[in-house]
């Protein structure tokens, strides 16, 4: 048997309820924000993502699924969800749309990474981008939306960490610092810290390896070296995030994997397992980079994935599934018929009704119509085509009634 690939997930039935009724929440206070839906493209040019994520990245170097099509184009399946945004936006002309422009998405993502719990090769993100305007407001409402998805996803294991890692000039003059910082004790650092040190130093403040962490402890902050417009932007952030109430943790150490991000950066993550559920942050310089006007811009996006997992854990009892609400059993062909029109009749209403399709006998469609657990049971035979009356059964309390099943549509009051 052809089994799937490695890092990839089938979502089953079951799965899919919890994912719309995640994408449904997230929808609807979108749209009470102001957000649109966008889709775009799973696969683009390769060079996007190398401007745009940035050609030092991990994601760029390491991660990427990049090939060759048959017209010789180098292209990319998208490892994030950024870089398509914004070209569309460029590319559509959506600068000429009031601003702010608000867009949100739900798209699958591919990145080839080690597999291990909370990292897969295909994954879903939930995300939203917001282009035009540089003021502090568009981050704390960015940060308060989020907080109201966690909240109306009933999500309480998770906290908010915010950094600012400046503008590029203020980054100049830190990187600096950093790299003295370290240079004296470059050769402890890991192997990964080795490479980043040149090309990527700020990510060396993100390692993992306890020993990097260790050597980590007294590096300068970035904090300490925002320019004056930085450093108030990220204040303003702050003071309104507490008007707000929205709790948060300053961690100096978020830098973020991705090459385009300026000012105020963040993460939500979870308390069980402390993965993050959800990052972003602003990237005031990427729409230019890309080609387009100079447009600041600030964003998140959320694995699903992960977003499920915490959710579910906070969760435990919520029943989502729908249950049958009528199952029509038959009993001889004409009945069949009947049966057939009748459960026509209730679908055309939005109930979710089913009858027997198998062929199957009397004892056997109740049977299918308890495991299915249907609410109500209407049986049809001939003595209910002449009469035009069946009874309907309550399979929750074993209740009985009859009903008329004349000419005129069934509705939901006939089973009250
Ligand atoms: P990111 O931090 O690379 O940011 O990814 C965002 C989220 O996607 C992560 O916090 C995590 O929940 C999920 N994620 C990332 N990689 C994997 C993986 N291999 N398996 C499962 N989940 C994963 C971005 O992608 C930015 N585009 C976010 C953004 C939007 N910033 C501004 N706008």
């Amino acid at each position: 048997m052809v089994q799937k690939l490695k890092g990839t997930r089938d979502i089953l039935p079951k799965e899919s309820e919890v994912w719309q009724y995640i994408e449904s929440k997230a929808k609807e206070i979108f749209e009470n924000y102001g957000y649109k839906e966008i889709r775009v493209p799973v696969i683009e040019n390769l060079e996007l993502f190398q401007r745009g994520v940035g050609e030092a990245t991990d994601v760029v170097q390491k991660e990427m699924y990049c090939f060759e099509d048959r017209g010789g184009r180098k292209v990319a399946l998208r490892p994030e969800g950024t870089a398509g945004v914004v070209r569309a936006y460029i590319e559509n002309g959506l600068s000429s749309e009031p601003s702010p422009l608000k867009l949100w998405y739900h798209m699958p993502m591919y990145r080839y990474e080690n597999v291990q719990k909370g990292r897969q090769r295909e994954f879903n993100q939930l995300g939203a981008e917001l282009f035009g305007t540089e003021s502090y407001m568009a981050d704390v409402e960015t940060i308060e939306m989020v907080e109201q998805l966690f909240q109306s996803l009933n999500i309480k294991d998770i906290e908010l960490n915010i950094n600012s890692i400046g503008c590029t000039e203020c980054r100049k003059k830190y990187i600096e610092a950093l790299k003295e910082y370290i240079r004296p004790n470059l050769e402890s650092y890991c192997e990964t810290c080795k490479t980043r040190f040149e090309k990527n130093p700020m990510r060396i403040l993100d390692c993992k390896e306890e020993k990097c962490k260790e050597l980590n402890k007294n590096a300068p902050k970035i904090l300490d070296y925002l320019c004056e417009e930085c450093k108030m932007h990220f204040e303003n952030v702050k003071n309104m995030l507490d008007k707000l109430e929205i709790e948060y943790k300053i961690d100096p150490n978020i830098v973020r994997g991705l090459d385009y991000y300026t000012k105020t950066v963040f993460e939500f993550v979870s308390k069980l397992d402390g993965l993050t559920v959800l990052g972003g942050g602003r990237y005031d310089g990427l729409v230019e980079e890309l080609g387009g006007a100079k447009t600041p811009a600030i964003g998140f996006a959320s694995g699903m994935e992960r977003l499920i997992d915490v959710f579910k854990n906070n969760n435990p009892d919520l029943k989502l599934e729908k249950n049958m609400h009528i199952f029509v059993a038959y009993i001889g062909e004409e009945a069949n018929i009947y049966a057939t029109k009748l459960v026509k009749n209730l679908r055309q209403q939005g109930i979710y009704a089913e009858k027997d399709i198998m062929g199957r006998s009397i004892k056997a469609q109740f049977k299918y119509a308890d495991k299915k657990k249907a609410n109500y049971v209407i049986t049809i035979g001939d003595n209910e085509i002449e009469t035009k009356t069946a009874t309907i059964k309550n399979l929750q309390t074993g209740e009985e009634k009859q009903i008329s099943i004349g000419d005129g549509p069934l509705t939901t009051i006939d089973f009250a």
